[in-house]
């Protein structure tokens, strides 16, 4: 192993950028298409990965839609969430950071309950056995309706001491942020956190929306805010939270080529940038791989890898005590490395 995947290796990591139905590894899909009897219009595992074959976001999310048609039933969720707490696990990560959609379950007659029950006891069971945090941010899909939304929302009202956050995610284009200005403003009154994906494949003016009329406590994506200066130094200032996902902007084409991406740019301005897998199952890798290649394309030193690490906590929801916690076991592998 090279000392820079050593170093990944070793650093504890928390992570603020996962979709949990983008974990659903193909094997899996498979598996619970069987047990469930839900017809794929795949007949293999090898015929899911080559229908992996992104030029954009919404060519993702056609399929990304699709294979969660076989979660159904409260221990589909489990399963699902429990892989993917292994993988990160593997990865040393200690505090998540987890979106769900709901609405890609409720549209289906899926019950909320069903997913939020699934889910949460993998989450109990990964702070029981490793001691791992969490926490749960509930997406709208922003391709719906406001008014779906706040039926959403209201269906969440049942579940609510089990969520922390709301979040907008799926079409960007043509759905900006101020669409959702008021269910994110009901969300701030229930004390919920709010985050949204922007500048993803949309313009800065998506980001300053999200700042500005949705009151986000953090940036999911951010890419396209390097396009303007003055909302650049806005992020800086307000040491505004990214949550970048190098692996996932390669394959849907944000950057050609990964030795394209900006993330060791984004350092570099000063901008508060951590390191996500977005939907591994998807996107050809977890946290330390995205974090690995991310490193070898673009040339982060040590150091810029360290940031990322500490960024991850610091961008986290997790209270000021815990942080402190977590970076301190920061420092503590950073002496080991120089003994
Ligand atoms: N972007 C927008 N919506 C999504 C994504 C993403 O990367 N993954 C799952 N839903
Ligand atoms: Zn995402």
């Amino acid at each position: 192993m090279s000392a820079l995947h050593d170093l990944i290796a070793r650093l504890p990591k928390a992570e603020l950028h996962l979709h949990i139905e983008g974990s659903l590894e193909p094997e899996l899909m498979m598996a619970l298409a069987q047990r469930n009897g839900i017809e794929l219009p795949f007949k293999t595992v090898e015929e899911i990965g080559a229908a992996y074959d992104f030029s954009n976001l919404q060519d993702f999310l056609d399929i990304y839609y699709l294979g969660m048609n076989v979660l159904q039933t409260e221990q589909d969720f489990f399963d699902l969430a429990w892989a993917y707490l292994e993988r990160a696990h593997a990865d040393n990560v200690r505090h998540v950071e987890i979106f769900f959609d709901p609405q890609g379950h409720t549209e289906r007659e899926i019950p909320f309950a069903t997913v939020i029950d699934g889910l949460t006891r993998a989450l109990e069971q990964a702070e029981t056995r490793w001691g791992m945090s969490s926490q749960l941010i509930m997406c709208f899909l922003r391709h719906l309706s406001e008014e779906a939304a706040f039926e959403t929302l209201e269906q969440a009202m049942a579940h609510i001491e089990r969520i922390d956050g709301v979040g907008l995610d799926s079409s960007e284009m043509g759905h900006p942020p101020s669409k959702f200005e008021r269910v994110f403003a009901r969300a701030g009154e229930l004390g919920l956190k709010r985050v949204a994906h922007a500048g993803e494949e949309g313009p800065p003016q998506y980001v300053y929306e999200a700042l500005d009329l949705l009151h986000i406590d953090r940036v999911d994506h951010g890419n396209r805010a390097l396009e303007d200066e003055a909302l650049v130094k806005r992020l800086v200032d307000s040491k505004m939270a990214l949550t970048v996902c190098p692996l996932s902007n390669l394959r849907l084409c944000g950057v050609e080529r990964l030795e394209d991406h900006p993330m060791k740019r984004m350092l570099e301005l000063g901008l508060v940038a951590t390191c996500n897998s977005d939907d591994p199952a998807y996107f050809g890798g977890y946290v330390n791989e995205n974090y690995v290649r991310t490193a070898e394309a673009v040339g982060l030193t040590a150091a810029e890898i360290i940031t990322l690490a500490r960024n991850s906590f610091i961008g986290s929801f997790l209270p000021q005590a815990e942080i402190a916690r977590h970076l301190a076991d920061i420092d503590a592998v950073i002496a080991s490395e120089l003994a």
